[in-house]
This record gives C-alpha cells, sequence and structure tokens, in this order.
C-alpha cells in the first residue's frame, strides 16, 4: 500500500503555499511596522516545559502531547504551542536582563493529537507574537490591534473579538471556590465530561458544548463578579483603549481559555465561516508566566492566529491576499514572442509574471490564470500587436483596459 500523510497533517501544494505566503508576508509587513523581532525556537521542546505552563490538568497536557522518551529517557515532546518555548528562550538567553520590553514574533508548525475534524489539525501552524515586559493596558490593546490589523491585511471580513478578564491567580482561586459552591448541588445535571472537569480543571466546563450544561453555565456569576479592584481596573482602561481606537470587540465573561497560564485580559477571535472550531486565533496576558518558569515576575501578553483557520475562513469570501502575480496571455507565435519578452522584463523588475508554454486557448490561459490566482492577466494578439497595446485585465476588480505596449511595464509595477 502506498504511504500517505499522517491523519490529521496535510501537504500544501504550490497553489496554497503560495497564500500561506502571501498572508505571511503582510504580517511580517505589520510586524516590522509594530517593532516585533523574529524569533525561531525549536520544535522539539523538554515536556516539562508545558506541564508547567501549560498545565497539568490542561486538556493539551492531559490527552494532546505528542510526548516521548528518547534513548537518554528524557520526555521530549513536539511543541503544542509557542509561547511557553519563547519564554524559556527568553529567560534562557538573558533577554529580561535589561529590563526592556521585549518583543517578538513566530511563525510555525505546532503540534497536537486531538481528534482530526474539520479545522481541527494535529499538525497546524501559528502566526504568534509574544510582547514580555510591561502590564502596561496600552500593550494589550496594542497586540489586539495587531491580531485584528493581519486579518485585515488577509482581506477577512466577519471575525468578532471576544474580549474577557480573568483576573490574577488570587482572583480566580476566589472564583473557582465560588464556583465549586454554586456547583455542589447542581452536578447530577452535568455531563459526564463536566463532573469530571469539576474534579480536575473547573473552569473548562465554560467551553463545554451540551445544552443542559448550557443551561447551567447562565446560570452561575461570571468571573467578572470575582476580579479585584487592580484587576477591575485594567480591564476597564483597555476596554476604554480599545474604544478609542474603535476596534469591535464583544464581551464574553464566559472566555476562560485552556491554558493554564493566562492572567487578566484574554481574547478570542472567532469567525461565522468556520463552524465548531470557530477560532481564528486567541490570545491574553500571562504575567506569571516568566515566574513559573524560573525567572523573575515580568508581565507579558501575546497571540497566536491558526494560518489553516485564516485559509478556511477566506475560502467561501472567494478573495485571497493578493499574490501580486501577473499571467500574460498569448495568441499566436509573434504574441509568445512579445510576451516572452514581456515576461523577462516584468521578472528582472520584481514582479512575479507567468506565461503559457502548452499553447492553451485563450479561454483555457484565462482559467490558469485564475486558478494561479494572477491579479492581472495581460491579454496580447495579433490586433493588440498591431497597435502596439495589450489589453490589461484586473481579476480582482473584473475590469480591463487598453494599454500601450510601452507603458505596460511601468504601469504593472505601480
Ligand atoms: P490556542 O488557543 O491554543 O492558543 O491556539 C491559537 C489558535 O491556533 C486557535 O485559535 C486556532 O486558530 C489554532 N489552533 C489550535 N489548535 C488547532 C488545531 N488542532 N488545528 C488547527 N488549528 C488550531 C495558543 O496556542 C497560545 N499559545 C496563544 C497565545 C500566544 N497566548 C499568548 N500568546
Amino acid at each position: 500500500m502506498n504511504i500517505k500523510a499522517i491523519r490529521g497533517t496535510k501537504d500544501v501544494l504550490p497553489q496554497e503555499a503560495k497564500i500561506w505566503r502571501a498572508i505571511e508576508e503582510k504580517a511580517r509587513s505589520l510586524f516590522a511596522l509594530y517593532g516585533y523581532g523574529e524569533i525561531r525556537t525549536p520544535i522539539l521542546e523538554e515536556a516539562s516545559l508545558f506541564t508547567r505552563s501549560i498545565g497539568q490538568s490542561s486538556d493539551i497536557v492531559r490527552k494532546e502531547m505528542y510526548a516521548f522518551a528518547d534513548r537518554k529517557k528524557r520526555m521530549l515532546c513536539l511543541r503544542p504551542e509557542a509561547t511557553a518555548s519563547v519564554v524559556r528562550a527568553f529567560l534562557e538567553h538573558g533577554l529580561d536582563k535589561d529590563n526592556q520590553l521585549v518583543k517578538l514574533y513566530y511563525f510555525g508548525p505546532m503540534f497536537r493529537a486531538e481528534r482530526p475534524q474539520a479545522g481541527r489539525l494535529r499538525q497546524f501552524h501559528h502566526i504568534g507574537v509574544e510582547a514580555i515586559g510591561s502590564s502596561s493596558p496600552y500593550l494589550d490593546a496594542e497586540v489586539i490591534s495587531l491580531a485584528v490589523e493581519i486579518l485585515g491585511k488577509t482581506t477577512l471580513k466577519g471575525f468578532t473579538v471576544h474580549l474577557n478578564s480573568i483576573g490574577s491567580q488570587q482572583d480566580r482561586s476566589n472564583y473557582k471556590l465560588l464556583l465549586k459552591k454554586e456547583l455542589k448541588d447542581k452536578l447530577k445535571r452535568l455531563c459526564a465530561d463536566c463532573r469530571q472537569r469539576y474534579k480536575l480543571n473547573l473552569m473548562r466546563i465554560f467551553d463545554c458544548k451540551n445544552s443542559a450544561c448550557k443551561a447551567i453555565i447562565h446560570e452561575l456569576p461570571t468571573i467578572n463578579e470575582s476580579l479585584g479592584e487592580e484587576s477591575k481596573d485594567h480591564f476597564k482602561k483597555v476596554q476604554e483603549i480599545i474604544d478609542s481606537l474603535d476596534i469591535p470587540y464583544t464581551l464574553n465573561p464566559y472566555l476562560v481559555r485552556g491554558l493554564d497560564y493566562y492572567t487578566h485580559t484574554c481574547f478570542e477571535i472567532v469567525h461565522p465561516n468556520l463552524g465548531a472550531q470557530n477560532a481564528l486565533g486567541a490570545g491574553g496576558r500571562y504575567d506569571d508566566l516568566t515566574h513559573d518558569l524560573g525567572g523573575g515576575k515580568i508581565p507579558a501578553i501575546g497571540f497566536a492566529l491558526g494560518l489553516e483557520r485564516i485559509i478556511a475562513a477566506l475560502e467561501p469570501q472567494k478573495t485571497m491576499p493578493d499574490p501580486g502575480c501577473v499571467f500574460i496571455a498569448v495568441l499566436g507565435s509573434e504574441a509568445m514572442e512579445l510576451g516572452f519578452k514581456l515576461l523577462h522584463s516584468l521578472r528582472r523588475q520584481g514582479i512575479s509574471s507567468e506565461i503559457d508554454y502548452q499553447g492553451k486557448s485563450l479561454k483555457a490561459q484565462m482559467r490558469l490564470a485564475d486558478r494561479l490566482g494572477s491579479r492581472y492577466v495581460v491579454i496580447l494578439g495579433e490586433d493588440e500587436i498591431k497597435k502596439q497595446k495589450a489589453v490589461l485585465r484586473d481579476m480582482r476588480e473584473k475590469t480591463q483596459n487598453e494599454v500601450s505596449l510601452s507603458n505596460l511595464v511601468k504601469e504593472l509595477g505601480r
């Protein structure tokens, strides 16, 4: 039998890879604009990095880590996320030493042994940032605005930012005590999973999709009522700043996040095109994580967007980030001669261009241009050559006009 890709992993072929690259490039230019530097950390880490940060009782650590003992019997794992890795690297390389705010970004594969389904892969890819060294609510706003800007630049529409605060560790301990008390005599009405969560990871009950559990959840006090004064002030300020930037968001008191390291602000960006796995990305503050991983207490915030989910949400929209490619459609040998020269000069100017080498009909060339995601098609036929002109078609705007051949390269380079 032929060997196939492992379930829950996927090959990205050139056509789709082009879209990945376009999204990554949009993100990269925003990272430069916002002053974030790139970090690349290993995919392989010590498993304890994640048990200590994401938490022993989290779903990721309990059920989803690709962990194994190496030949020296050390427990290693494929990283399930990169926040813990970035904080490890931050501490390991002494980036905490001069008390500066350190702003980092990363791209890369993450691994979780989840049950594969639509939107849920075992190897998926994050575009993420971590800003370590400040508790300013303005930094929360910067990070949220950066996530929103990246999604906007991909041409994606219709996503919603859900925002909440889960307070400090102390606020959360108080809240958990309150929840335990409230839920004690409702336990029988909860599903088996939630009864398990009650013992192991109480706040995960807020993620339960069971309708009976949902009804009970809505009778419970929310975390917002357990926030101390400082936490409340921080959250209020974050909202004021985001309001002043006109970034729309929805307050969601049931957003608690599945990773233990979060404190205070947390957010998730959801999209209706995605079905049950509707999060495009998520993030939040993790003010205790540097301390939990052996450093001083350095406040920080970040997010990660799921690249496959962004692409899945874009698909029904039929718009993709502009890969900027030009297709030269030619009719006849004279047009091919001229078209080939044009191709060469466009490429020399750094404009990605394609031509048909298979003698396809005009209709088939247009289909190919579409399949390649070309933004512009230059059509060269006998008539056009006689007039020393070409038809320039804008594939996105669905408009076309005649451009003189001498102006074409300039026109496309704009
Ligand atoms: P997360 O919510 O676990 O957060 O993952 C972030 C995003 O990755 C999700 O919203 C989703 O788009 C995507 N994702 C997660 N699991 C899968 C999967 N199995 N298949 C496909 N896509 C998936 C984190 O990982 C945090 N490290 C985010 C963060 C950074 N917080 C602070 N800094």
